[in-house]
């Protein structure tokens, strides 16, 4: 009796105490909840702290029926403040001034001219319009924004060889709400492919991928435009698949290549942006997602939690860093990534250096005609498999932080083809 009464007391007392300290503003549930996280108390917020809403989308006021982000706005307004906060990711680094060698060894292909770092999902639409690589057909667009997607949705895959410019013009929004989630956002957030290639492409073996992951895995791939009609592809059919190796063996077997080199007279390769393929053979490939590196999981003042749609370095966000310490416990994450790209990026420089000295050498036999044009094709060959293993390292956007055995793979396989290339040249030389 006595105990109960007592218990009874208490609880009334924290109730009153919890009351006073609401009423005068000091923290609502939210905020006391953030309180205690920052005191280390409850660790960082999680996916079991979202309060996921079952809503009906809101009336589309796009021209295609794609629900936009200022459509969601009241339903989402921090989600679609994030999202916005991606034009603040604005920077560009010049590749080609930061990595010389490029301009030779991409010689006669568009990112000769022009290679800079990627930016924020905010500026897709304003980068693709004004690139000095050339870009004639709509398929340029394909990553850009979610209206060419329901375009294709809508019209087929025909849309993809329609003029870049007349296209262009019925564009609506960046990267947006539709592009991950269709219009099905309000249901608990549910996420949706919307880029037709990849049912295409994976079939049912893209549910062997995580959701989250598949959804950046629409555009942060390797993919190439089908010779026939310039429809947007990936060149595989499964997970296995993603390898370099076995994406080089794809477009060997379809004698597939993205520019014939001037100078070498070479048919080369131009790798994309493999994320997801170098992820998903990763360490972390069955542990984590993108969105557990790249989106943080916040909350608002007014105790809304929510993944911020921000997509941000794990290394310049205290929530993403806090995460990694469940499994790399008191490791400076900071400090180990860095060094670990380091590493590869002077690798990188080693062997892009070398590569570029290759098609020096190979130009200059050409040139000189030093052979018979089936010898010479023997060393075009090689060169062309060293270029495809660089490239597919060196356009990776993390620089080896995603996966650095098959960054260091790629470029030894590259080094190694290219010492052989320069030795069949220099026994073409003496053999002259
Ligand atoms: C519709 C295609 C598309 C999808 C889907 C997509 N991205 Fe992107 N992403 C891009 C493009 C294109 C750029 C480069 C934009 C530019 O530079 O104009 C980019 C840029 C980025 C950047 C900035 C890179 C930098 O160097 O600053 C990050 C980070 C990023 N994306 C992460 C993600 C993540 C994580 C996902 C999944 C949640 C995702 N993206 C989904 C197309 C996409
Ligand atoms: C284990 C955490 C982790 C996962 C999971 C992860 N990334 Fe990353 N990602 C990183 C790190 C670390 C970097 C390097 C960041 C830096 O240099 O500041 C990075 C860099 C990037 C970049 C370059 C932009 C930048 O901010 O440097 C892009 C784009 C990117 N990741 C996309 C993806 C995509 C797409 C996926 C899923 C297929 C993914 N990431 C999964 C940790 C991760
Ligand atoms: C580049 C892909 C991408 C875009 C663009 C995008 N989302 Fe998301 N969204 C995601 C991912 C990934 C998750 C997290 C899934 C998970 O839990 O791993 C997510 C989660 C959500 C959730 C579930 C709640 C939460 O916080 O996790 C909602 C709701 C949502 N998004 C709404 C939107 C709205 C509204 C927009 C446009 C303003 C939008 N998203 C744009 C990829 C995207
Ligand atoms: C769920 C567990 C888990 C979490 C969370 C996690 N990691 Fe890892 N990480 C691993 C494992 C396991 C390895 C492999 C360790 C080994 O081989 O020694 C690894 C390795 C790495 C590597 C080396 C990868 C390579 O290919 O060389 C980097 C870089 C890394 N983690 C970064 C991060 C960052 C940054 C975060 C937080 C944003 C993070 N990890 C969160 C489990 C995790």
């Amino acid at each position: 009796m006595q105990t109960k009464t007592l218990i009874k007391l208490i609880v009334a007392a924290v109730c009153a105490l919890a009351l006073i300290l609401y009423g005068v503003g000091l923290f609502d549930g939210g905020s006391l909840r953030y309180f205690l996280k920052n005191r280390g108390d409850l660790g960082p917020l999680t996916r079991e702290d979202i309060e996921y809403k079952d809503i009906e989308a809101p009336a589309a006021t796009s021209r295609d029926g794609t629900v936009t982000a200022a459509d969601w706005q009241e339903a989402f307004p921090y989600i679609t403040a994030t999202m916005g906060d991606n034009a603040k990711n604005s920077y560009i680094l010049d590749y080609l001034e930061q990595d010389p060698y490029l301009v030779n060894i991409y010689e006669g292909f568009g990112f000769s001219k022009e290679y800079g770092s990627a930016r924020g999902h905010s500026y897709t639409l304003e980068d693709v319009a004004a690139t000095q690589r050339p870009h004639p057909k709509a398929n340029c667009l394909t990553c850009k924004t979610p209206n060419l997607a329901k375009m294709v949705q809508d019209q087929g895959v025909g849309v993809y060889s329609m003029p870049f410019d007349e296209v262009m013009a019925l564009m609506e929004e960046d990267v947006s709400c539709y592009t991950c989630h269709g219009n099905d956002a309000g249901s608990s957030g549910k996420l949706t492919v919307t880029h037709t290639y990849v049912t295409t492409a994976l079939g049912e073996n893209a549910s062997a991928i995580d959701p989250a992951t598949l959804s950046c895995g629409q555009c942060h791939i390797e993919y190439y435009f089908t010779p026939s009609d310039s429809e947007t592809m990936m060149p595989y059919h499964s997970v296995a698949e993603m390898t370099p190796e076995a994406i080089y063996a794809y477009y060997e077997a379809m004698g597939f290549s993205d520019w014939t080199q001037p100078s070498t007279g070479t048919k080369l390769l131009k790798a994309q942006h493999p994320e997801m393929e170098t992820f998903l053979q990763g360490k972390h490939a069955a542990l984590l997602n993108c969105a557990d590196c790249h989106m943080p999981i916040e909350q608002a003042l007014d105790g809304t939690v929510y993944h911020s749609h921000l997509l941000v370095s794990p290394l310049e966000n205290e929530m993403l860093l806090s995460s990694c310490a469940a499994c790399h416990g008191d490791t400076d994450m900071v400090n180990m990534v860095r060094r670990l790209q380091e590493r590869i990026t002077a690798r990188e420089t080693e062997v892009g250096t070398r590569l570029s000295s290759l098609k020096d050498a190979l130009a200059k036999a050409v040139a000189d005609q030093i052979a018979d044009e089936d010898k010479l094709d023997e060393v075009r060959a090689l060169y062309r498999e060293a270029q495809w293993y660089f490239d597919f390292c060196y356009v990776e956007n993390s620089e080896g932080a995603h996966n650095s055995e098959l960054a260091v793979r790629c470029l030894d396989t590259s080094d190694q083809l290219i010492t052989k290339a320069l030795a069949l040249l220099d026994s073409l030389n003496k053999a002259d």
